[in-house]
């Protein structure tokens, strides 16, 4: 395992390109949702997704606290409600911002041995995989940022 380097959204135009599809899960795939992993815990951060290490591929880990959650080729299959809350991201360092997602979600993907996953996510688990989903599609938080709510943390 091995981190990687988290790209900065003024500064790598990465992360606003359209990630592709996995096609095959193989021996790169792995490696990188373990560095994926790893990279992320070293920052302290809930969620990682592929484009933010520099790699155009639909994958994503997330840990809200309850273990590591991996996703291939995620989907949102239903969401309902609302929730405002604060969000961050490892790759907009600094800043911190009110952003409104679905209360709950549904997600389905694949796992790292290619088998179909449901993941049900209320709260701060529907918010991580909103915010780690959007990555996937060159979108960031701060473009859905309550107005007036972006501030400054160390
Ligand atoms: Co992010």
């Amino acid at each position: 395992m091995a981190l990687r380097e988290i790209k900065h959204y003024e500064r790598d135009k990465v992360l606003r390109k359209i990630s592709r599809p996995v096609e095959k899960i193989n021996e790169r795939t792995l490696t990188l949702l373990d560095d994926m992993a790893e990279t992320m815990y070293d920052a302290d951060g809930v969620g990682l997704a592929a484009p933010q290490v520099g790699v155009l591929r639909r994958i994503v880990v997330i840990d809200v606290g309850e273990g590591i959650i991996e996703l291939i080729n995620p989907e949102i299959k239903d969401q309902e409600g609302e929730q405002v809350a604060m969000e961050g991201c490892l790759s907009i360092p600094g800043l911190i911002g009110q952003v409104k997602r679905p209360a709950r979600i549904v997600v389905r993907a694949l796992n790292r041995h290619g088998e179909k996953i449901e993941i049900e996510g209320n709260e701060v688990l529907a918010r991580a995989l909103c915010h780690e989903l959007d990555h996937l599609d060159g979108v960031l938080y701060i473009d859905k940022v309550e107005p007036g709510t972006l501030e400054k943390v160390e």
